[in-house]
């Protein structure tokens, strides 16, 4: 892959967020600890995993937190972004366990950033339900509560907009329903969950909050009407839908009638103000028109109703799920942001951003995130406000459907011995953190 390796990553900002990411369900493991989440029942049908795995010991971070937590010390990072495991505060020394993490990251010097919600649905709620938005708040008030002496900064929701396309829509990750277009309601609920959790925050004081919404820029496959048509309609759904309603207060044109409740009443709670946006980066996706039959892509098969079809990127290396490299369309994601919000988009943090590939001598994750650290600095150099940077992942970890198969840590894990071991990433990101805070 062509690369400016070798010549110096610019610096930062003095004060930049340098971070890896994580989730509770795919690292913590220790799930007869904790009450059940919709992951476990939907692991438990069969051929659901592809490699038949399940995140009952995952990497069994719940036991060795205290090793990660030296792993993050040793790798420099200033913040560290996990999951709070909602099945786990319900049960008896749930929060006991975030607690001492906590405490723990804190003595390391290393900030803590969770995200409350990071796909793991207690079992006996569901979003399509619009009571989960307030059971969701009572939860995250009682987190805060907890640990907010000393989290400062938090993550309402990782990524509704896979977790409704994906859990709601297409039924290829819990709670495994597919409804298609009937799944909005799901995203609706999420995003009103996410305004009443600001609200709780703010009421426990806190006053750095933020969301991780995936978004890629979309390519239409040709000029061809019907393509840029489709294209445009992909884009509403991953960027549109989820954007345009934290930080416009509307939905897009024709979207807001599909959704159920007091839509307006709703929009004001879920465009309440927030302090920064986060933003999950992996790819582009090329989208043209429907192709009149069912398509496998990413390990996802696409219903023939869809009004649109995913392509392949062509000319582009690709990671070993197949996703293509393009770091460029971080720099055009983010300007695309700053165009289209203006002085209604907050300070940008990237608090995703990361590859799948095997071994330990990984060069080619190093070339992935030199890609898109140097890509990240365009945006900033063209005016965009980026405040932080999160690696996806610190540890391989269970990749939902993937089961164990795919890697995206900077850290090796041997799933039988749960040995530890970093890779040519993790000392490649550890030079780059010294390098930026040698001239912070
Ligand atoms: C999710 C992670 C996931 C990663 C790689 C993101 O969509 O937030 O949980 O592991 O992508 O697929």
């Amino acid at each position: 892959m062509a690369t400016d390796a070798g010549t110096e990553i610019p610096r930062f900002p003095a004060g930049f967020l340098w971070g890896v990411s994580t989730s509770a369900h795919q690292i913590e493991g220790a799930a007869d600890e904790r009450e059940p989440s919709v992951w476990d029942a939907f692991t438990a049908g069969p051929g659901r995993i592809k490699d038949g795995s399940t995140a009952a010991v995952a990497c069994d971070h719940y036991h060795r937190h205290r090793e990660d937590v030296a792993l993050l010390a040793d790798l420099g990072v200033n913040a560290y972004r996990f999951s709070v495991s909602w099945p786990r505060v319900r049960s008896a020394h749930g929060l006991d366990f975030y607690d001492r993490l906590v405490d723990d990251l804190c003595a390391a010097g290393v900030r803590p950033v969770p995200t409350l919600f990071h796909w793991d649905l207690p079992v006996d709620l569901d979003w399509l339900d619009r009571d989960t938005a307030a059971r969701f708040a009572e939860y995250v008030s009682l987190v805060a509560g907890r640990l907010g002496d000393r989290v400062s900064r938090w993550i309402t929701l990782n990524e509704p907009a896979e977790h409704t396309l994906l859990g709601h829509a297409l039924g290829v990750h819990a709670p495994g329903r597919r409804l298609l277009f009937d799944a909005l309601p799901a995203a609706h609920h999420q995003l009103l969950a996410h305004g009443l959790a600001v609200q709780a925050l703010r009421a426990a004081g806190a006053a750095d909050i933020g969301i991780a919404n995936s978004h890629g820029p979309t390519w239409a496959a040709s000029e061809e009407e019907a393509d840029v048509e489709a294209a445009g309609f992909y884009d509403l759904l991953l960027n549109g839908l989820f954007a345009d309603p934290l930080l416009l207060g509307r939905y897009p044109e024709g979207i807001g009638e599909l959704m159920p409740g007091d839509v307006e009443a709703d929009l004001k709670v879920i465009a309440e103000p927030l302090d920064w946006y986060g933003v999950n980066y992996y790819a582009p996706t090329r989208v043209g028109a429907p192709q009149g039959a069912e398509i496998e892509f990413g390990g996802v098969s696409m219903p023939a109703e869809l009004p649109f079809s995913v392509r392949e990127i062509e000319g582009r290396e690709v990671t070993d799920f197949g996703w293509p490299v393009v770091p460029e369309g971080l720099t055009e994601l983010l300007t695309g942001f700053r165009d289209r919000y203006g002085d209604r988009l907050p300070p940008i943090v990237i608090t995703e951003n990361g590859c799948s590939y095997p071994g330990v001598d990984d060069q080619e994750r190093i070339a992935y995130l030199d890609g898109h650290v140097r890509a990240l600095h365009r945006a900033l150099e063209a005016g965009v406000d980026v405040r932080g940077y999160f690696v996806w992942s610190l540890l391989d970890n269970f990749e939902w459907a993937e089961g164990y198969a795919r890697r995206f840590g900077l850290v090796h894990v041997d799933f039988d011995t749960l040995e530890r071991t970093p890779k040519a990433s993790y000392r490649w990101f550890r030079e780059l953190l010294r390098a930026q805070a040698a001239t912070a």
